[in-house]
């Protein structure tokens, strides 16, 4: 059974000198060299919950979206790695990381800790990042198990779903990032699924992911998770974060239930050598290989995912910013102290300089996560740095009509535009709060040649799109972010990331406009359909023939790049083979994407496969995607089924940005589930 140790909520706890005060502890047992688990939050870094280690600091990574948005499997394994020897330098052995639901609702107030809306990209992206964690001797987590996709009503909502779409998505993320990453621990999610409990439901935890998924580690549940000792029957084997549930009922509870012959000897032996084995399977024998942290590296590794993950969404020409913008009014979002970050338990203290808090109250403990965190890293500084031959000003966006009248002396205004998102909470809207959509196009009416940098958690909409010259997403870009925003509007940087998520034109778009259980006092039991089922974002806007804002996999280059016809090779593995030529005039990166467009006649649209690429201009690279049939199959009766026949791909810019279709005949083919 796991503690918290940090000043808050429940009786203290008593542990040994050493053990830091952090989210997750679980004593070792050292008569028979069993380490103990010293667990932290580090979804986007090492966490400092609440400042409880004065001083401590850790790399903060750009968000999750972010890292999703380069599409770089590579890159995700560099960000684990920095985190794992971040963490076992400080002496952490468990790290609470691997966060891949899939985005359901862009107002879940969690997506930016987490990897988009397709479950290849988030399955592959974790996966690599686990990987990298644990060659460092750390074990990780994927979490969080499964279907917490809004944070509204987050332990008590209940989602309804159909077993087999599920399959299809959301748990396809976790099975292919458990297979590449071996994660040591699940953490099992707050919600309910189709009735009980995630971390007391044996459909999925035994059914799935144990006997069906062959998965060697432990079930660890979230923090506050677990409602009774009896979950151990279906498939939880720890409980973490005691304090938070009602009773420790892996404690006296268990035992009480074991003597009582309610609870089988074996299953507890099971639960205990499924942590154990994993433990020692990472290497995670605590202490061994303890010792300073190297943050400059950290550094790289953050600003090179700032770079990747920051997406183009617009340019009529304006960037990057040419000779010819001398004055340049930079306007708004704190860029002249630095960039936004997102609120929870993933909120990490950088390793640059003290950040900047904005005060936004809420209540009890939660007053403290719920602060606006701004990195000191500022965009006006290192824009200044990159063009320093310009006058850039810098104006605060308090008051739109100011800004607009210094914006129509300016050759160029960059408007910085913030939305803060927390754990515990979902946006009620996808507009910008606080009247930037007003400030941006006050400004935009006075000077067209406005670009928008989005700080954002999620997608937002834009009223004012139309009215500007260019916008650039940059999401949380963790502590480097103000620089790799420069580099991008300078030109130094050739902006890459493609959106791993849609942009809706508005909530109307969604498949649930109301968030279930939005208005409701908090701790409602509340259904939550998903009748989209598996057709998960741009799946479901395919289906439905609407155009979103911005389409999944989007985003501009200040280069261009064509793809030839693909080639087809068939094994066990269809393989399609393509070259990427940069037909542009700098080197950049691009990610073409490879999309299942139709099968059988049937209308689909499926993300199967994708690669990144880095190209000097008229360089040209052979590309080879291999297919995961999973992605061409159905899963039905308890296993995968690729149905014989005839199967059309395309290649593509974007979900909806595709080439001429090319098509196969395949036999059919049964998969284990
Ligand atoms: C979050 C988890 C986190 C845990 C420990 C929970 O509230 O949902 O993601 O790992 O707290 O801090």
């Amino acid at each position: 059974m796991g503690v918290m140790t940090l000043p808050g909520p429940g009786a203290p706890v008593r542990v040994p000198d050493g053990v830091p005060r952090t989210a997750g502890y679980v004593p070792g047992v050292a008569r028979l060299g069993i380490p103990a688990q010293i667990a932290t939050d580090a979804s986007l870094g090492i966490t400092n919950p609440l400042q409880s280690r004065p001083g401590d600091i850790a790399t903060a990574m750009p968000s999750g979206l972010a890292l999703a948005s380069s599409f770089d499997p590579v890159l995700a394994e560099r960000v684990g790695i920095t985190l794992g020897r971040e963490a076992r330098g400080k002496g952490f052995n468990v790290l609470l990381g691997g966060g891949v639901n899939l985005t359901r609702d862009p107002r879940n107030g969690r997506n930016f800790e987490y990897l988009g809306e397709d479950p290849l990209l988030a399955g592959t992206l974790a996966g690599y990042s686990i990987r990298g964690t644990q060659a460092q001797g750390v074990v990780s987590t994927i979490k969080h198990f499964v279907l917490n996709a809004q944070e509204t009503q987050r332990q008590t909502a209940n989602a309804v779903i159909d077993a087999d779409a599920l399959r299809e998505s959301d748990l396809l993320a976790f099975e292919i990032g458990i297979e590449i990453g071996q994660p040591g621990a699940v953490m099992c999610a707050y919600n309910r699924v189709n009735g009980p409990s995630a971390c007391g439901n044996g459909e999925l935890l035994d059914r799935t992911l144990k006997q069906d998924w062959n998965f060697k580690g432990w079930v660890m549940s979230d923090w506050g998770a677990v409602g009774g000792a009896d979950f151990i029957l279906r498939g939880l084997d720890q409980q973490a974060g005691s304090q938070l549930d009602q009773k420790p009922w892996f404690g006296p509870e268990l035992k009480m239930l074991v003597d009582k012959g309610q609870v089988p000897r074996a299953r507890v032996s099971d639960a205990a050598r499924r942590i154990i084995r994993s433990l020692f399977a990472v290497g995670a024998e605590q202490a061994s290989k303890m010792g300073p942290v190297d943050y400059a590296e950290g550094a790289r590794v953050a600003l090179d995912a700032a770079r990747k993950g920051i997406v183009l969404l617009k340019n009529n020409g304006v960037l990057p910013i040419g000779a010819g913008a001398r004055k340049i009014l930079v306007v708004g979002g704190r860029a002249d102290f630095g960039v936004l970050s997102g609120g929870g338990s993933s909120q990490v203290t950088p390793s640059t300089g003290a950040p900047y808090f904005e005060e936004w109250g809420g209540d009890g403990i939660a007053a403290k996560f719920n602060r606006h965190m701004f990195l000191p890293s500022s965009p006006l500084a290192a824009l200044r740095e990159a063009l320093p031959d310009r006058t850039v000003t810098f104006d605060g966006g308090y008051s739109a009509g100011a800004a607009a009248a210094k914006a129509a002396q300016a050759d160029l205004v960059v408007v910085f535009a913030t939305k803060w998102e927390t754990e515990t909470a979902d946006s009620p809207s996808l507009g910008l709060p606080q009247g930037q959509d007003q400030l941006i196009a006050a400004i935009a009416h006075a000077n067209p040649h406005t670009v928008v940098v989005l700080e954002t958690g999620n997608p937002v909409t834009m009223p004012w799109l139309g009215s500007v010259g260019g916008v650039v997403a940059a999401w949380y870009p963790g502590q480097e972010g103000g620089q790799a925003i420069a580099e991008v509007l300078a030109g130094q940087t050739n902006p890459s990331g493609r959106l791993p998520i849609t942009f809706p034109q508005s909530i109307d778009q969604l498949p649930r406009p109301e968030i279930p259980g939005l208005l409701d006092p908090a701790m409602t039991p509340v259904d939550v359909p998903y009748p989209e089922g598996s057709d998960v974002g741009y799946r479901l806007y395919a289906k439905q023939g609407i155009t979103p804002l911005f389409p999944f996999g989007f985003g501009l280059s200040y280069s261009s790049f064509s793809y030839s016809t693909p080639q087809f090779t068939r094994g066990l593995k269809l393989r399609i083979s393509f070259t990427v030529t940069n037909t542009g005039a700098v080197g950049g990166g691009d990610v073409p994407q490879v999309y299942l467009i139709n099968r059988n006649k049937e209308p689909l649209r499926r993300l199967i496969g994708f690669q990144r690429v880095e190209l000097e201009k008229g360089a040209t690279k052979a590309v080879t995607i291999e297919v995961d049939p999973r992605f061409l199959a159905d899963f039905r009766n308890g296993k995968w089924t690729v149905p014989a026949g005839r199967y059309s791909f395309a290649v593509g810019r974007s979900a909806l940005d595709l080439d001429a279709p090319v098509a196969v005949n395949l036999v059919q083919r049964q998969l284990a589930p």
